[in-house]
């Protein structure tokens, strides 16, 4: 068989995933309104791609301040968590696992998505420039605007803040979820704690390393209290750019992250490399020493084809691969590795917002040959 390592079993946590190929946390602004609601159609397209090793869900907000764009999903009223309970259904009645990111955007917001047009929050109120944000416009069109000026939180917010993911991670865990993959990555409220350039703080959550990442360890061990640190994992991409995110440290900082982490038991690190948005490569040395300061899963994910896929799981650089784009077009990603299939191609135009087009319309190999 091709691939033979990247379609082996292997666990995560307690979780045992007959093969390696994970399906990356894909926005496509496809919740149902008013409410940001998962659907009937959603679970539809997560079931479809069930054969994944593991699903993390498209990023989840938290909170009402936690969104950033229109119609994403989130994970903080009732009707929200009984939709995921529809996914996750649909998701194991096919046999799958799948993990719900959760997700606070910070900074990357703009005020007319926010509860009663309130300014976003961050760790400092550094506005993110050149960045565009999806909204609602007043005469009820959609389109890109400006991110917004954010409002620096107070110290005495941050447990509040804490509390959003500890109900978000309750939620998750009565909708059935396997695990919750904490959303550090992408230039988002964590990450954002994380960064030199987005976090000019000077009490105990910002200017040492120890201080950037205080945040996010908060977050996870309050996770962890609720679904145990063995079903949450965590997204983080140490030389992401977007957003007008800048950080002197991203290495070192994320290397501190992995230690605390294997402190804690987190069940595993999904990394996000930087070159797909525009981000500098990984550096020589980076996944060993990331290794060595970590003991749980890996995950890597960025451009890979399968046969690199393969190759960097067999050099043990990590223990899976998650697929972002390949996943959108091809929803038996897995069965088409196997035979070692062409790809269909992802529809761009497609990718954020919309119905059934681009979502669960993809052909399957058997569809595709008339079968
Ligand atoms: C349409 C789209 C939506 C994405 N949404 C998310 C998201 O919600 N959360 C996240 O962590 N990354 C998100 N990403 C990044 C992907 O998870 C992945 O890191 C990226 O696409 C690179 O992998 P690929 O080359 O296999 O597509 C998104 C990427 C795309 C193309």
């Amino acid at each position: 068989m091709p691939y033979d390592t990247l379609l082996s079993p292997v666990s995560i946590g307690n979780l045992q995933l007959p093969n390696r190929v994970v399906m990356a946390p894909l926005t496509r602004n496809r919740a149902s309104q008013p409410g940001d609601v998962p659907s009937e159609m959603n679970a539809h397209y997560y079931a479809q791609r069930a054969s994944a090793g593991l699903i993390v869900t498209e990023a989840t907000q938290v909170s009402r301040q936690g969104q950033g764009y229109v119609a994403t999903p989130g994970i903080y009223s009732d009707p929200q968590e009984t939709g995921w309970k529809a996914v996750v259904g649909a998701v194991h009645a096919r046999h799958g696992r799948i993990a719900s990111q959760l997700w606070h955007v910070g900074r990357v917001s703009h005020r007319s998505i926010q509860e009663g047009g309130a300014a976003p929050v961050a760790p400092s109120a550094i506005r993110a420039r050149d960045t565009q944000v999806f909204v609602k416009h007043d005469d009820g069109t959609y389109g890109m605007t400006d991110a917004d000026e954010p409002r620096a939180l107070d110290i005495g917010e941050l447990p509040g803040i804490v509390l959003q993911f500890v109900d978000a991670a309750h939620r998750a865990e009565r909708a059935g979820f396997d695990m919750v993959e904490v959303h550090a990555a992408n230039g988002y409220l964590l990450h954002q704690f994380m960064a030199t350039g987005t976090n000019h703080r000077t009490d105990d959550y910002g200017g040492s390393i120890e201080n950037r990442v205080r945040f996010v360890i908060d977050v996870l061990e309050a996770v962890a209290g609720v679904l145990g640190a063995h079903r949450v994992g965590i997204r983080i991409s140490p030389n992401f750019t977007g957003f007008d995110l800048h950080d002197d440290e991203g290495e070192a900082s994320s290397l501190y992250l992995a230690r605390e982490l294997k402190r804690i038991g987190i069940a595993y690190l999904h990394l996000a490399e930087g070159d797909w948005a525009g981000g500098a490569p990984l550096p020589e040395g980076y996944r060993r020493a990331l290794r060595e300061a970590y003991d749980g899963a890996i995950i890597v994910c960025g451009e890979y084809t399968a046969d690199e896929a393969n190759a960097r799981i067999e050099c043990g650089e990590a223990d899976a691969v998650a697929f972002g784009r390949a996943y959108i077009a091809n929803p038996d990603l897995v069965e088409r590795f196997k035979a070692d299939a062409p790809l269909n191609t992802p529809d761009e135009a497609t990718f954020y917002g919309g119905g059934e087009k681009g979502y669960t319309d993809y052909p399957t190999l058997d569809e595709a040959s008339g079968g």
